[in-house]
């Protein structure tokens, strides 16, 4: 019979085959645009008419739910109180963090590493995802409980997109980040420069606040795949407070169209498996069945 760990790893595995790519995205240094590029891509998948779920592992900092426009927003329970339903500000996102089950956005999460992991498996196991094309996974700046927690507990878990800035230390911690997803066996999908420079509002001359191609030869020399460098915009920063979509807003923008370029590689290129789960037990019993997602034959006699 069926422990309950053993239960939520079924419902992990059922809830997840549903969905085609699982993509963690990650970093060495904070502030170089994870959640940026996150919310960005997942609007380009969305424009190119894909579903797409977006879950938020930064525990201590969700930033996903104000730069999506759904700050407020509240988890609901289904009606029997055993699933959770992902807030869904727009047709084909669905969208999970912690900020939505806290009352006072202002409230400081001190959890320590087995609380993170937890977290991260409840909301892997009991959020009602669905079949998505996409699943986008933001995490904290390092290579620490959450960013273990996702590569250990999601299956068949695509791959992940490191992101730094041109400047030698994000470089130098993004190393960290290419080294750690190689430990855990996890495919590098590539790597995202942001804020590669900036545009001068006034002449549109680009300057390299952060130095010159500092991703670009990362990528020449760990061999992975450079998916392209988004430019620092004024606007943009202040689009993701007020939770507007800047790639809708400003599709010709370089930045957008960095953005939808990078979307079109990754869906031309990323390709998903599922791998059929086995379990570890010969037969269940009713009452685990109550909790129980797998469509196994306990369950539907
Ligand atoms: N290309 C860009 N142009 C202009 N502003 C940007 C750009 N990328 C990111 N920013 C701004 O830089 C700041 C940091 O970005 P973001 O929050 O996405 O980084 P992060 O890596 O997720 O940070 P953390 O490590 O804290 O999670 C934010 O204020 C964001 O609006
Ligand atoms: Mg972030």
């Amino acid at each position: 019979m069926p422990n309950e760990t053993e239960i939520q790893e079924i419902n992990i595995h059922n809830r997840m085959s549903f969905i085609d790519r699982k993509i963690l995205i990650m970093s060495g240094k904070g502030g170089v645009g994870k959640s940026t590029v996150t919310v960005n891509l997942a609007n380009a998948l969305l424009k190119k008419g894909y579903t797409v779920g977006v879950l938020d592992t930064d525990i201590h900092g969700p930033n996903i739910a104000k730069m999506f426009g759904c700050e407020g927003a509240i988890l609901q329970s289904n009606e029997l109180g055993t699933s959770m339903i992902p807030v869904s500000p727009r047709a084909g996102l669905k969208i999970v963090s912690l900020s939505f089950a806290l009352s006072d956005p202002d409230q400081a999460i001190i959890f320590r590493g087995p609380m993170k992991l937890s977290v991260i498996k409840q909301f892997l196991a009991d959020v009602e995802w669905g079949t998505l094309d996409y699943l986008l996974i933001d995490s904290p700046p390092g290579t620490g409980d959450e960013q273990l927690a996702v590569c250990q507990s999601v299956p068949d878990l695509t791959g992940a997109i490191v992101v730094t800035t041109p400047q030698q230390v994000a470089v130098l911690d993004a190393r960290k980040s290419l080294n750690f997803a190689r430990q855990l066996d996890v495919e590098v999908l590539g790597l995202v420069e942001n804020m590669s420079y900036l545009i001068c509002p006034d002449c549109g001359k680009h300057i390299p606040v952060f130095g010159t191609d500092g991703g670009k030869n990362l990528c020449v020399e760990q061999n992975i795949p450079f998916l392209g460098g988004i430019p620092m915009e004024l606007g943009l920063q202040q689009d993701e407070d007020l939770g507007v979509n800047w790639i809708e807003k400003n599709p010709e923008s370089e930045s957008a169209k960095a953005f939808m370029a990078i979307a079109d590689h990754i869906h031309s290129t990323v390709k998903f498996k599922h791998t059929p789960y086995v379990p570890k037990f010969d037969s269940c019993s009713p009452s685990a069945c109550a909790s129980c997602t797998a469509d196994c034959s306990s369950r539907k006699s």
